[in-house]
């Protein structure tokens, strides 16, 4: 074999033996020549092969493509080309391939042949393709959720699903797209959170933990977090669970407040008993030396009012601790109510410099209540509103009708009223503000309006405190 003959079989065998598919191609699309990896890649013979053109081996969607870029091959405007392209196989299956063809010209520059190499990129497609369903998939499971989702990156909102724009009270997604998540968090509770959703460590899973979001209509949720690291749109982010548990706050606030309640009633109870029979006592005896010392009738009559209303107190108590059993109602007269209970704070308003405005409206219609309870309420009010006026003032008690069904009794106050978050705090047994307090006096009130059906309203702010109770009339 002389030295060319070598070479040419070289050169022959680099192509035949080549792990990559090759082929020759004509200028008109015919293959000239074909290597074993193609034949084998396209499940052809290379007899067949040679019979086909670079159209027929070609996916339908991809011959488009081809058609251009090969324009720009014969016009001289490129040298060469990569592209990924989709063949068939003899079975039909589709073949993925990275194509770089070349085209050879003659020496007065006439296009002669293309090369082309043709490499299968099949399995890689197919990852590629699996890792975009999965992804799709993710999008899918995540839109769908009840729970609000959002996807942060680096503390700002990149997704969130419908649920979590109901959540924010937002009215599409694009308010909340593209926001730091901290424009929705109660400033107190900020750092907590960062580290949730800036966790250095993202491999690991954060939460649940509570914080307090704040809506587009400024209502302010509770809600529960929990971060999980993600791969979004190719990229790491975190995948925030929120869940809403302001309903379950309130159940369990008042599961704890009925709790303190019924330990207020025993106590309540425990002491009106405890009292009541020395009370007797004392009682009888009053009366054994009030028969003996009659010039003392005067002393003896304040005496037993006073034991009376002792009476009176602890039998209250007693209510207080089964309230639903005792309560006695009647048809009352809310002005004959309101004008008893302010005479008899008189001595009390009159020491403080305090004057009681009444603005009752005529010919009130009746309501079915009990008097003594509905009494208590007011006393308490009213108490509250003179011990949050050192310095003297005015109360004003405004009844009106609302409509057919309640009336409204208003008693505004110039007192120093209550601060937001205590405003929130009143009401719970045992809590108060005031050295000889006993936190009783509003639970009492909110336990006799609701048996009455009724309803309190309190605002406050520092110029005073507007207590307002919707009560149905009979
Ligand atoms: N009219 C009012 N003005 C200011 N603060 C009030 C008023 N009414 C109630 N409060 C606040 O509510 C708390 C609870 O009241 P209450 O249940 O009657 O218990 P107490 O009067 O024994 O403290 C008070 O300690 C006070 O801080
Ligand atoms: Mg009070």
């Amino acid at each position: 074999m002389d030295k060319i003959e070598l070479e040419n079989q070289l050169l022959v065998h680099a192509f035949d033996y080549a792990a990559i598919g090759k082929a020759i191609v004509a200028v008109d699309g015919a293959l000239l020549k074909v290597n074993h990896s193609l034949c084998h890649l396209l499940g052809y013979q290379e007899s067949e092969l040679l019979k086909l053109s670079f159209r027929e081996i070609t996916h339908p969607d991809d011959l488009e493509i081809d058609q251009s870029k090969l324009s720009l091959l014969l016009e001289g405007k490129i040298h060469s080309f990569h592209t990924e392209k989709r063949y068939v196989h003899k079975n039909n299956d589709e073949i993925w391939a990275l194509l770089s063809l070349t085209l050879v010209r003659s020496n007065q520059g006439d296009p002669l042949y293309f090369v082309s190499q043709i490499q299968n990129i099949t399995d890689l497609k197919l990852a590629e393709k699996k890792v975009y369903e999965g992804e799709k998939r993710y999008q899918r499971i995540v839109e769908e959720s009840p729970d609000a989702i959002i996807i942060l990156r680096k503390g700002r909102c990149f997704f969130i699903n419908e649920a979590g724009v109901g959540l924010l009270g937002a009215s599409a997604k694009k308010d909340i797209i593209g926001k730091s998540i901290y424009e929705f968090i109660d400033h107190s509770d900020y750092g907590k959170l960062q580290n949730l959703v800036e966790n250095k460590i993202r491999s690991e899973s954060v939460g649940p933990i509570e914080e307090r979001f704040v809506r587009f209509d400024g209502k302010e949720i509770d809600v529960e977090i929990k971060t999980i690291p993600t791969i979004y749109k190719g990229q790491p982010a975190i995948h925030a669970i929120v869940r809403d548990i302001s309903e379950r706050k309130q159940t369990q606030e008042l599961m704890i407040n009925s709790e303190k309640l019924t330990v207020a009633g025993q106590l309540a109870a425990g002491i009106a008993h405890e009292v009541r029979n020395p009370l007797t006592a004392i009682k009888g005896f009053l009366q054994i030396m009030e028969s003996e010392l009659k010039d003392q009738k005067m002393y003896f009559d304040i005496i037993s009012s006073e034991m009376n209303r002792i009476e009176m107190i602890l039998n209250e108590l007693l209510v207080l601790s089964k309230p639903q059993q005792i309560s006695k109602y009647s048809q009352g007269n809310l002005k004959d109510i309101l004008e008893q209970i302010v005479t008899l704070l008189q001595t009390q308003t009159n020491m403080n410099s305090i004057e009681i405005i009444t603005k009752i409206e005529p010919n009130l219609p009746l309501i079915s209540c009990d008097e003594n309870q509905l009494k208590q309420v007011f006393i308490n009010f009213l108490k509250n509103s003179i011990e949050a006026m050192p310095k003297g003032g005015a109360i004003t008690i405004e009844v009106q009708s609302k409509n057919s069904e309640s009336l409204i009794v208003r008693i505004v106050d110039q007192g120093h009223g209550i601060p937001e978050h205590i405003l929130k705090k009143i009401g719970t047994p045992f809590f108060t503000t005031k050295e000889n307090g006993t936190g009783l006096g509003l639970m009492i009130c909110n336990q006799i309006i609701e048996q009455h059906k009724g309803k309190i309203n309190i605002e406050s702010c520092s110029k005073g405190t507007t207590i307002e109770i919707d009560l149905p009339v009979s």
